[in-house]
């Protein structure tokens, strides 16, 4: 089972440099109706952050500068991948366990929301993920 699902945005560069546009509402790419934007960035070194899934919430993160590690568990299957790509956005479904790693110094991951911020979609604890992924499958 493949977890590591990515997105290519139409890149609107030109000899000046790259531009890459999401048109809500025009542009189908995007899953879900985008309600919320965040970025992480500045990560202090060493630092990983996640370790948590959503019960409800889908996401897009794109590194659109520098690098980091992004590590996806279904509570089969445990899939990483390095982001490092400003064109293209990773998928990341409802109840996937989500980390990232090894952020470099510029990193900045923008992260594409279908959900408002609500504490209580978090699971925080990966044996409660483990349990309520159960529950799912049966
Ligand atoms: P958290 O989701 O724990 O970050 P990460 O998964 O990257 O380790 O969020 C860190 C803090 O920011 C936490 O107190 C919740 C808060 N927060 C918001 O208020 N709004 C948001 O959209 C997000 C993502 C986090």
């Amino acid at each position: 089972m493949e977890l590591i699902r990515w997105l290519d945005f139409e890149r609107l560069g030109d000899n000046r440099g790259e531009l890459i546009a999401i048109e809500i509402g025009v542009d189908k790419i995007i899953p879900f109706e985008i309600k919320r934007v965040y970025y992480i960035y500045a990560t202090a070194p060493g630092i990983s952050r996640g370790f948590h899934a959503h019960r409800n919430l889908k996401q897009i993160a794109i590194c659109v500068s520098g690098t980091c590690k992004m590590v996806l568990d279904n509570g089969t299957v445990r899939q990483e991948t390095i982001m490092n790509s400003a064109t293209r956005g990773l998928v990341i479904e409802s109840m996937v366990w989500r980390e990232m790693h090894d952020f470099s110094p510029d990193c900045v991951l923008l992260v594409l929301a279908s959900e408002h911020y609500e504490e209580s979609d978090y699971i925080r604890s990966y044996e409660t993920f483990l349990e309520e992924q159960a529950c799912l499958k049966n």
